[in-house]
């Protein structure tokens, strides 16, 4: 089986780190999103994939410089302009030469889901597309459906309106599909899988879902990608674990490091203490500094305070400085 993974957005929500990084290379647990991802396709029986990139193919290919990822062969799909989703997997599947049977992914989606079991369950309906679904509290951030007792979609809706929403099954960002879905994407111009092809599919009666409750997060805001390092540490995957404190991490035996990440090279100084954090490459935490809720690429100062924040790899706070809901560099400042 093949698949198509989509990593060709901008990474907008997760400024400042996505600054230096695209969203899919930050690292879960020492590892990148997208090798996390793709081992997990991998388990359910792929064994190729295109990913489809909008830009910036660069740090894949040096990430992955003998063309595989969690030992599937790799290749890229680098749009001349961002096609959105669903121009994105046309192109990709042309250029990867797909005519049968096959799988797209999210690159920001982490999942336990058994991808064997959703391709079972799309044979078994004769769909020619199923989407995976995961129930959340508020789906309004989400593409949302309304199901038949079978498993057909009735609606799909992509970010209904707070309140509207159809159900609270929303669209996890995995899809297996027909070849016939491509055919429905126009060559070459921008559309949006969720907001034009699915809905043209529900009013054929081809679209089915598949609910699970596996481990499931999207990593596109920094609240997330802080929860999905934590999670990994926390032992909470099904197939992931890692060591909180890389190897290669430089921590200070009267350091504090509590629920969290501290990555290769990262420095955390004597008196510190780190709780709930990431601490990625790059970052070094010096002496007696706090640092709390918050994902650190850059330098916090001695005895500051850094609470409920985001530090890009320029990010600096102050020796003795206390801040609170900050991201640095500020991604909004021009
Ligand atoms: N190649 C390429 N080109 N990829 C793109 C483009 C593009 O023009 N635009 C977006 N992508 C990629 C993103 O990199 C991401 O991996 C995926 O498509 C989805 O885009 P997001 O920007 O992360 O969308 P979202 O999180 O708001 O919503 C999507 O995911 C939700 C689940 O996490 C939708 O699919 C929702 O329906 C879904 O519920
Ligand atoms: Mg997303």
């Amino acid at each position: 089986m093949r698949a198509v993974v989509l990593v060709g957005g901008f990474g907008t929500r997760l400024r400042p780190l996505t600054s230096s990084i695209p969203k899919p290379m930050l690292p879960v647990g020492h590892v990148p999103i997208i090798e996390r991802l793709v081992a997990n396709l991998a388990r359910g029986g792929v064994v190729e994939v295109t990913l489809a990139l909008g830009f910036k193919p660069e740090p894949f290919l040096e990430a992955f410089p003998d063309g595989h990822c969690a030992g599937v062969a790799l290749h890229y799909a680098v749009e001349p302009e961002p096609l959105d989703t669903a121009g994105a997997i046309r192109f990709a599947a042309d250029h990867a030469g797909i005519d049968d049977t096959f799988v797209v992914a999210n690159g920001d989606v982490l999942t336990d889901l058994d991808v064997s079991a959703m391709v079972a369950f799309h044979r078994s309906r004769h769909a020619e597309a199923t989407i995976h679904l995961i129930g959340v509290p508020d789906p309004s951030a989400f593409g949302v459906v309304a199901l038949d007792a079978d498993g057909r979609v009735e609606r799909f809706i992509e970010k209904p309106a707070p309140g509207t929403a159809p159900s609270n099954l929303i669209n996890a960002g995995t899809y297996v599909l027909e070849p016939s879905v491509l055919a429905r994407i126009p060559v070459g111009q921008k559309v949006s899988i969720e907001r034009a092809t699915f809905p043209a599919i529900v009013a054929d009666g081809g679209l089915f879902a598949m609910a699970t409750d596996d481990y499931w997060l999207d990593t596109g805001r920094p609240e997330y990608y802080l929860e999905a390092n934590i999670d990994i540490a926390a032992g909470r995957r099904r197939h992931d674990r890692c060591h909180p404190v890389h190897p290669d991490a430089l921590v200070s035996p009267d350091a504090v490091i509590t629920r969290s990440i501290v990555g290769p090279g990262a420095t955390v100084a004597a008196g510190a203490l780190v709780t709930d954090s990431v601490l990625l490459t790059g970052a070094s935490v010096d002496t007696d500094a706090v640092v709390a809720d918050s994902v650190v690429m850059g330098r916090v100062g001695a005895g500051a305070e850094v609470r409920h924040s985001v530090l890009g790899a320029d990010g600096v706070v102050a020796p003795g400085e206390h801040v609170d809901g900050v991201k640095r560099p500020d991604p909004d400042a021009s």
